[in-house]
């Protein structure tokens, strides 16, 4: 049996270089390997979760499935799919809910961090503005991993909790009503990028500070040139640890060109000199993709073709598995 790895990317906002460094492009090479079986799908049922107006939903879809089929996904060896088009998820969703103790999804993360944030603000009630679904997230995305019987699944360090919590759910299911459930582990992998953003924290959507991948030529220039430096004057030679555009620089080049350009920071190349070269670098790194992506933006009927391919693949998978597991818990259409 090929070992299974799956993992999901939620549809909000726009993919930025760090999602490319730290995710698409490790997720893109590993789903080259014949031995091993990869899903990849749009989140786009946890995308509701952070109430985004449906028209920011609808464009983060289409811009982040045409950013891995730019990127080269080989999306006829790969299931590539969005949630939402595999209803059994939902439905294994449910069986999930009646396993899971609320008492474990009180210790998740994101619940108790806005739960955290409500306490401190003083509001009286603990659970101001949380809805059921960012209470239950990790439910939804315990069913993603079940559904297809992943092994190992690649995700931050903040999505570890989760995938623990989906064990969890699984081992339940599996006592009360037989082993059906594969348990699945979290792959972190420590030595992809991180990389920092425009002020110089964790390129996030969260602190705002992202440089959008697939930009036009010129906008793109002039996000570069607004990555933080510090006071050094041109000539004074700079230190390339921890230094954002070496390490963005560094994401995207050769062992020998990043030598190079660390004799550049012993020298003392000027900041603006250093973006310019970052920007040339990185335009150039992305030109053939940028063109597949503006090609498939301006056709979401073709988008729409691999993704329908994609969800009938899948849901081979999912429907007589999903049968499975109501049958198992005693839920079998009476007309069969
Ligand atoms: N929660 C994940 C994130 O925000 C996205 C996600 C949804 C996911 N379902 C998943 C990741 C299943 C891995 C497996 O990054």
């Amino acid at each position: 049996m090929k070992q299974v790895y799956l993992t999901g990317i939620t549809t909000s906002g726009t993919p930025h270089l760090g999602n490319y460094a730290g995710a698409i492009r490790p997720a893109i090479e590993a789903s080259a390997n014949p031995d091993t079986e990869h899903f990849y799908f749009l989140a786009d049922l946890h995308a509701l979760i952070k109430g985004f107006a449906a028209e920011d939903v609808r464009r983060s879809r289409i811009e982040v499935a045409a950013t891995w089929m730019a990127l080269g996904l080989d999306t006829d060896k790969a299931y590539f799919y969005c949630q939402s088009d595999i209803p059994e998820i939902p439905g294994v969703a449910w069986l999930l809910s009646c396993q899971a103790a609320k008492g474990l999804l009180n210790r998740a993360h994101a619940y108790k961090a806005v739960v955290q944030e409500n306490e401190d603000s003083g509001s009286n009630d603990p659970d101001k503005g949380i809805t059921m679904g960012l209470f239950s997230y990790p439910v939804l995305m315990a069913a993603d991993i079940l559904m297809f019987k992943a092994n190992k699944v690649p995700v931050g360090k903040d999505q570890i909790q989760h995938i623990e919590m989906a064990r969890d759910m699984a081992q339940r299911f599996n006592h009360h009503y037989g082993e059906h459930f594969v348990l699945p582990e979290a792959q972190v992998d420590t030595s992809t990028a991180v990389l920092a953003g425009l002020d110089g924290r964790k390129m996030s959507k969260s602190y705002n500070n992202t440089i959008a991948l697939f930009l036009p030529e010129k906008q793109f220039r002039k996000q570069i040139m607004k990555i933080k430096t510090n006071s050094l004057e041109p000539g004074e030679p700079k230190d390339p640890q921890g230094n954002t555009l070496f390490e963005i620089y560094q994401a995207f080049a050769s062992e020998a060109q990043v030598e190079d350009v660390r004799q550049k920071y012993a020298d003392g190349i000027a900041w603006g000199e250093m973006k310019q070269y970052l920007f040339e670098h990185l335009n150039e790194v992305l030109k053939e993709p940028r063109e597949n992506y503006a090609e498939l933006i301006a056709k979401p009927a073709v988008i729409g073709e691999v993704l329908h391919a994609g969800a009938i693949k899948a849901r081979k998978l999912s429907q007589p598995f999903a049968a499975e597991l109501f049958d198992a818990v005693g839920i079998k259409p009476m007309w069969q």
